[in-house]
């Protein structure tokens, strides 16, 4: 039988140290499969006897065997015997047959006899159907509550709102100079943050599935988009270009067989240029939607229902500002970087968020000079946020939802 909330709630322990390490080890091993197992989850797992790590697990590769498997086959190959011995896992066990079959089965068929979960599994062809069919088996199942389970939870963000609502997860990232300036003088260099920044940026990219650009750094930077990290698997490159406008001769285009390129593009765009960015082999997306905000839902809906649970978005202040404006930024990622760039005349050397076109003449002038933009993105506080040295640069995270 299939657990509902309640009855996971009553099955929340209070568990002891031991079990809370055991845990945080599974919690370690499941950092493994880190940019390879999406749009699966990360999981891991650690099974004890007698108080003895027999074998330890984690979801390592897309299609590969999940982490209770993987714990069990480890276990085998050191000689243990897992009859009667508890299961550290990082997520319930699937009882369903997608890739790999029912992990709920492995469990009962090795004789496990606990199995303590840190985190349930929100997705419909989950949620509580693994943990009722061990409970019906005769085994015990704990799950945990706290640090731990707060851990499972983050570990899994993509994963969980993807099951929850069917779009990915967006991290915007982006790059600002001490006078607020995200975008470098045309002919500058387009890099405002140090090396280190940039490389992390690279790790970043490697585990997202999709990044995303606006055509406008595109069109003005020429990003290659791929994520140069070694054992990188390469994300889909998305540009929200509503005319269709990319050049067929960009660095993005002519690297199609590094990575793909999917290019979102609205109802008026031109037949032909669609055509074009088809035929040079690249995907074009059409999104509807009245505004750039309702655009940006509509995207993220396909981009979801293509199997993109986590998109990066690297700007620039135009598309992060229609990211804000429909509510889909989960978290920020923010270098400031020890430079000055100035140069704001004529309003186009953008703030990290643009805020629309400046008003209407009277509504500047009661605004006693300071020109009030004509939508301004609601206040958006953030759940968490965190603040950190990358060589020259500081690093502040938001965490602003939490799925
Ligand atoms: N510092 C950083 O972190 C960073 C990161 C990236 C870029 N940049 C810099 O930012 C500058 C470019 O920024 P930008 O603001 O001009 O351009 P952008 O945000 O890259 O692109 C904006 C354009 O995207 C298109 N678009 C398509 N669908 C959209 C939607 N749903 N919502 C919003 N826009 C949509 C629009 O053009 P259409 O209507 O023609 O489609 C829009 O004008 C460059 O100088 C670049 O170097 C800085």
């Amino acid at each position: 039988m299939r657990l509902i909330d309640e009855s996971i709630r009553t099955m929340n322990s209070q568990l002891n140290a031991t079990d809370q390490a055991h845990l945080r080890r599974a919690l370690e091993l499941a950092e493994g499969g880190r940019g390879r197992v999406s749009p699966n989850p990360l999981v891991g797992a650690v099974i004890v006897r007698d108080a003895e790590v027999i074998g330890e697990g984690f979801h390592a590769e897309l299609g590969g065997p999940h982490a209770e498997r993987a714990a069990l086959e480890d276990c085998r190959r050191r000689g243990g015997d897992p009859t009667g011995a508890t299961i550290y896992v990082t997520l319930e066990p699937c009882a369903h047959r997608g890739r790999q079959p029912p992990c709920a089965e492995a469990v009962l068929g090795a004789g496990l006899a606990r199995v303590v979960v840190a985190s349930e599994d929100p997705s419909e062809k989950a949620s509580g159907r693994g943990p009722g069919i061990l409970r019906d088996g005769g085994v015990e199942v704990a799950f945990a509550a706290g640090a731990e389970a707060a851990a499972a939870r983050l570990l899994n963000q993509p994963f969980r709102k993807h099951a929850r609502t069917g779009l990915p997860l967006v991290v915007l990232k982006q790059a600002m100079s001490l006078d607020g300036r995200t975008a470098t003088a045309p002919g500058d260099s387009p890099w405002i943050s140090g090396e280190q920044s940039r490389a992390l940026v690279h790790r970043w990219r490697a585990e997202a599935d999709a990044i995303a650009v606006g055509i406008g750094t595109a069109l003005a930077d020429d990003p290659l988009l791929t994520a140069r990290h070694p054992d990188a698997r390469q994300p889909l490159r998305v540009v929200f270009d509503s005319s269709a406008q990319l050049p067929l001769d960009s660095q993005l285009m002519t690297t199609l067989d590094q990575a793909p390129v999917l290019v979102v593009a609205s109802p008026e765009a031109d037949a032909g240029r669609i055509s074009a960015l088809r035929d040079a082999g690249a995907e074009v997306l059409v999104a509807s939607g009245e505004t750039p905000a309702d655009r940006v839902g509509s995207a993220l809906a396909e981009l979801g229902r293509r199997g993109v649970t986590s998109l990066f978005l690297e700007g620039g202040a135009t598309l992060a500002a229609a990211f804000v404006a429909a509510g889909q930024v989960d978290e920020s990622r923010v270098f400031v970087a020890p430079v000055l760039l100035g140069g704001v005349e004529g309003g186009r050397r953008a703030g990290p968020v643009a805020v629309g076109d400046p008003p209407p003449p009277a509504v500047a002038k009661a605004s006693s000079g300071v020109v009030p933009p004509t939508a301004p993105p609601a206040r958006v506080a953030a759940l968490e946020s965190r603040v950190e040295r990358v060589g020259e640069d500081t690093l502040i995270t938001a965490r602003l939802k939490e799925w």
